[in-house]
């Protein structure tokens, strides 16, 4: 046997240290009406640990041992070298991708929740709140909670509640509960129904009542707990490319020359990229590739503004590439990838040119999910086949080319809760669908007046 498929790492090699992107690249403040917003002001919210890793500016953070051995029930996570993806595509890119997909929630989530969790408990928090899109997040703090004994609410956006059954009965079986958002249980809720009784939902809808939950508690003893964006949750994730920086050494190869993720809110592209970003920023050629939805296009023709967090406008002011916080996007199936904002880390990257994210369609994402799952054999989350489909555009380009560049992505999740989403593909009964410029333009106007980061 010569050819080596799947770069495993041991216990023992797993990292023991965050890398805090925030150190290398400054993000202006979260803003309140009165000016930046100190950390104290999160406390109803967050607990203080957490706080503290929000605002680090720290480089390297350390993971404590407790987490690290939670973090040993999946990982670390194998890399794999796609070499039949490569040989289908007859491309001399060397194709590798880190395989989120195998942690029991079957994404990268719970490499955060985890960690959420676990801060949470120590803080004394008894109950956390959060919003969930495609249910992989839910399910990923649902876990969480179950594994260090917190009760867990999720709200899950609406559209997806209806075409997602499974994850819901996941978060159940994990013990949480789980409610479709918007609902009569929040203010913010019932002021979105009393508008538009048949509303699909969205994240930001859901992150509003999830807070309002959290922060009214009577007792003061629930938390929010949030999936994505905030740069505690980036930290977290970057295991996963301090882990493949050590599996791509395993493999005989140096640096790679692409960095590939889909970015919904950023945390499994931010994970795998950021460690690469630190040697972009010390001189090394990487090119570095957030994918988005053509649909929910915040980093490629989004502003980068400073916006509300949620459409009730319960956060603080955030400076990111952002739709607009009343942005409702289209039902794609990519239910992770239909947030109107973004990381701040990320897109002060992007505004840095660290980045160049990309936009890419439904159709050519399923098509590129299909060839993954009938070449490495894997079915891809509809969110990662956006990753593999640029990942496919690049290899075509080496090719023609002639070029042997080497492209790492991340595989941030498994499809098989998505396969209705398939199953249309299959029946041609999904559409392309671009937002039009003058819903960007329009939502934009809601932000006059504001302050620019
Ligand atoms: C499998 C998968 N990939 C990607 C995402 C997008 O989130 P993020 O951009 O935070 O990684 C989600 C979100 O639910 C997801 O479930």
């Amino acid at each position: 046997m010569t050819k080596i498929r799947r770069i495993i790492l041991t216990e023992q090699e797993m990292p023991r240290q965050w890398y805090n992107l925030a150190a290398d690249v400054k993000c202006p403040p979260f803003m309140s009406p009165n000016g930046p917003v100190p950390p104290e002001a999160w406390a109803p919210v967050f607990p203080m640990n957490l706080v503290e890793q929000e605002y680090s500016t720290q480089r390297w953070i350390d993971i404590p041992e407790e987490v690290l051995s939670l973090l040993t029930r999946w990982r670390p996570a194998p890399m794999h070298r796609a070499y039949d993806l490569e040989r289908a595509l007859g491309t001399p890119a060397r194709i590798y991708y880190k395989n989120e997909s195998l942690s029991p929630c079957g994404s990268h989530k719970p490499n955060t929740a985890v960690v959420q969790a676990w801060y949470n408990k120590q803080a004394g928090t008894k109950r956390l709140t959060t919003e969930t899109g495609a249910g992989q997040w839910g399910s990923a703090l649902a876990f969480a909670c179950s594994l260090i004994g917190l009760d867990c609410k999720v709200f899950m956006v609406r559209v997806s509640y209806g075409q997602k059954p499974l994850p819901k009965l996941m978060m159940q079986t994990w013990g949480a509960q789980c409610v479709p958002s918007p609902s009569m249980e929040t203010q913010a809720g019932r002021a979105v129904l009393e508008q538009d009784p048949d509303t699909p939902g969205s994240l930001g809808i859901a992150i509003s009542e999830a807070i309002e939950a959290a922060v009214t508690d009577p007792k003061g003893q629930t938390k929010y707990a949030l999936g994505s964006v905030l740069n505690h949750v980036m930290l977290h994730q970057t295991i996963i490319g301090l882990e493949a920086k050590k599996q791509l050494e395993k493999a005989g190869e140096k640096l790679p020359d692409i960095v590939i993720g889909c970015a919904g809110g950023g945390s499994n592209f931010a994970g795998l990229s950021f460690p690469f970003v630190y040697d972009k920023i010390h001189g090394s050629k990487i090119e570095i590739i957030p994918v988005e939805p053509a649909s929910c296009p915040s980093l490629t023709r989004g502003h980068y503004v400073y916006d509300h967090g949620d459409n009730a406008k319960m956060t603080p002011l955030v400076a990111m590439h952002s739709l607009g916080h009343n942005f409702i996007p289209a039902p794609i199936h990519a239910g992770g990838l239909r947030y109107h904002g973004m990381s701040p880390l990320v897109s002060r990257a992007v505004e840095d040119g660290l980045m160049s994210p990309r936009a890419i369609n439904q159709l050519e994402c399923y098509e590129a999910g299909m060839l993954f799952a009938r070449t490495e054999g894997i079915i891809p989350a509809p969110e990662s086949c956006h990753a593999i489909a640029a990942t496919i555009q690049e290899a075509k380009k080496a090719k023609e080319e002639g070029k042997e560049k080497v492209i790492l992505f991340n595989l941030s999740g498994h499809g098989l809760f998505d396969l209705l989403g398939y199953e249309k593909f299959m029946n041609g009964q999904l559409t392309d669908y671009e937002l039009p410029q003058e819903i960007i333009d329009k939502n934009h106007e809601v932000l006059a007046g504001y302050p620019l980061p």
